[in-house]
């Protein structure tokens, strides 16, 4: 060995002792960004699945209002009767409400009195929730047989008819159809889902039922709105955009089950509902201009998913004259989005309550359009895209197809703004993403958006049916590996410009669900984060506009610090995927004043805790104050923990 390799062998050891005896370090350079974080940071994606809208979010309480669920029986409904009263109940084609709603529900009363009535009973989406002290909407169409003109009465009641919470009447019923309205009142009840909604005749008569309603209160009391409760799980997430309609529910199994706006605007009785691909069938009461109104009540940007062609069980439409048609009906879409009131489709979303265009920067054609194996997603995107620019040069285009899908699939003829790639990974598998995943991308493009992705961590895939004797939504060991992927985008946002976990909404009553893990979980009375929906939360809150390059070293915390260039506020996101606790020395380089109190919320528990409907506050964020802040000062991230640390500057 030279005199000169001996020295530079001393250095290097020195120089690594000095290191380690520093300890782990992470150090956050805030001399300067090392980039944007992108305004469309955090995201919210959506689909009917899982009984996300009808069962859900959607306020309707009432199954298979419009009696299209199944052609052979009226799902959900039952005939009231006994102690001598007499009732029958059947679909009637021949009684149709209009075209659109080519059934009703036929009422047969044979025998009924004041003392013992008969009718119907809808047993709602896993029983009707009943609240204390609240007013709920409830409306019908009806027509009679001549002879009967009412009274009608309808009830909110236990399942078993003993205990009436609500009741209201409703008379002067004619031979053609028309649509009536009352509410019903609760009093100081015990909440319970333990109950039917009722609609009862005390003489005999012949009557005929179609979209038969009820709302409980809505978000900001929205006609034919949205339950508050999970509203504010997702106002509180301060989302950016919303991507909807799916997802598998854009495309369904055939073309013919496409989501297909046309038919989900304007009023319900002209909304026909489709077989969607989730096993169950949509009514779309959800529909175009509820989705917008949604953004709007969250202050979210729409990022709308067009149908391109593509089809679940493997079909697809030729590009070119074949295409035309739906390169149309997208077209006609937009237009229905942001187009003037004056337009032909904006004057539809004027009548419905809103002239002013809604905002639209993104428009995804399709999903998952890799599946199409017949290579022609290249050029059926080339199609919509050189339509929608044509028209819209302003709008920004999604590709399904991302890099992480085989070169073949993805588009080529056209270099599309964004592309959107799915991942759906072990915990494991996240974490290993977590460590540079994206630094690879090219940063001249295209952007990336993550349009659906979520750490799970039981043996069995999101899709498997074996996954459905889990619990519905993720554990703690989940939110670690979902947390870790946020560092790796938040990183790398100035590429990764959108990202949204998927699925958003699980009802988790038995049956109701055909995947797992689900952020936000809820039966008809209440709603819980799981510890996934913390952790985006915690991220999606503390932000700011700018990347700060942070390097760690001796550790396998991971981390991504951000700024907010107007008030200096920096955000230090920390995961700590070990079963130890992690002490971090903090430096914090360029920053001129630091102020010696921060705040931290902290996400930490045993990476199998979850939380549920009776148990919604096992894993939750604990907010503190910390002080003696400086430069260097030592931050002990928990086992198996999420830490926010907001520091201030000056
Ligand atoms: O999020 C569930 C499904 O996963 C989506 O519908 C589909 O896009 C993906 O395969």
């Amino acid at each position: 060995m030279t005199k000169k390799s001996y020295l530079l062998l001393l250095v290097t050891v020195l120089g690594v002792a000095t290191i380690r005896a520093a300890g782990p370090t992470i150090a956050i350079d805030a001399a300067s960004p090392a980039g944007k974080v992108s305004p469309y940071f955090y995201g919210l994606m959506t689909e009917e699945i899982n009984h996300s809208y009808d069962g859900g979010l959607y306020g309707e309480l009432v199954r298979n209002r419009a009696l299209l669920d199944d052609p052979a029986a009226p799902a959900h409904w039952s005939a009231v009767q006994g102690d001598g009263a007499s009732a029958a109940i059947a679909l009637d084609p021949g009684e149709p409400l209009n075209h659109t709603i080519g059934t009703s529900l036929r009422l047969d009363v044979s025998q009924a009195s004041k003392d013992h009535a008969a009718g119907m009973a809808n047993e709602g989406y896993w029983g009707i929730p009943v609240k204390p002290n609240t007013r709920y909407h409830a409306s019908f169409y009806a027509k009679a047989a001549p002879g009967f003109s009412g009274p009608i009465a309808l009830s909110i009641q236990s399942t078993d008819g003993r205990t009436i919470y609500a009741t209201a009447t409703v008379s002067g019923v004619t031979q053609t159809w028309k649509q009536y309205d009352v509410t019903l009142q609760t009093r100081s009840v015990a909440p319970t889902t333990s109950a039917r909604y009722v609609l009862t005749i005390d003489r005999p008569g012949q009557l005929w039922f179609s979209l038969v309603s009820l709302f409980p209160p809505t978000f900001k009391d929205q006609a034919n709105g949205f339950r508050p409760d999970i509203m504010q799980m997702m106002v509180d997430m301060k989302p950016k955009f919303l991507r909807f309609p799916g997802g598998n529910y854009l495309e369904g199994d055939q073309i013919a089950d496409r989501f297909e706006w046309k038919k989900t605007i304007g009023p319900l009785a002209d909304r026909p509902g489709h077989r969607a691909p989730w096993g169950y069938r949509s009514t779309d009461g959800l529909g175009l201009y509820e989705f917008l109104l949604w953004c709007e009540d969250m202050n979210a940007d729409p990022v709308l998913a067009v149908y391109a062609g593509y089809s679940l069980k493997g079909v697809h439409v030729n590009p070119g004259v074949d295409l035309e048609p739906y390169v149309q009906d997208a077209l006609d879409e937009i237009e229905y989005v942001m187009g003037p009131a004056t337009s032909k489709w904006g004057a539809l979303r004027a009548k419905a309550g809103h002239p002013q265009p809604f905002k639209l920067t993104y428009v995804e054609v399709g999903n998952e359009d890799w599946f199409d194996k017949s290579l022609s997603y290249d050029q059926r995107f080339a199609q919509f895209n050189a339509a929608i620019k044509a028209r819209y040069p302003q709008l920004k285009l999604i590709s399904t197809v991302g890099f992480e899908q085989p070169e073949n699939l993805r588009v080529h003829s056209v270099k599309p703004d964004v592309i959107d790639e799915h991942y759906y990974r072990t915990v494991e598998v996240f974490l290993k993403m977590a460590r540079g995943q994206y630094e690879k991308y090219d940063r001249r493009g295209p952007e990336v958006f993550v349009g659906e992705w979520a750490a799970y961590e039981t043996p069995f895939e999101p899709w498997n049916p074996r996954s459905r004797g889990e619990p519905p939504t993720p554990n703690m060991w989940a939110a670690i590996g979902d947390a870790a992927f946020m560092t790796q985008m938040e990183k790398n946002s100035d590429i990764v410009v959108m990202n949204g976990y998927a699925p958003m909404f699980v009802n988790v009553n038995p049956g109701a669900r055909q995947w797992r893990p689900n952020l936000i979980g809820y039966d008809g009375l209440s709603v819980f984060g799981s510890p996934s929906y913390h952790a985006i939360k915690m991220f999606s809150t503390h932000l700011g506009d700018q990347i700060l390059k942070a390097t760690a070293t001796d550790t396998d915390v991971l981390v991504s610090a951000t700024r907010d260039s107007r008030s200096g506020t920096i955000y230090v996101k920390l995961v700590n995927s070990s079963d130890a606790e992690a002490p971090i020395q903090l430096d914090l380089q360029g920053v001129r004043t630091l102020a010696s109190a921060a705040t931290t919320e902290v996400l930490a528990a045993d990476p199998k805790a979850t939380n549920s409907i009776d148990a919604p506050g096992t894993v939750v964020p604990v907010t503190s104050k910390i002080s003696g802040v400086k430069s260097g000062f030592t931050y002990k991230v928990p086992a198996h923990g999420i830490a926010v640390v907001t520091l201030e500057t000056h």
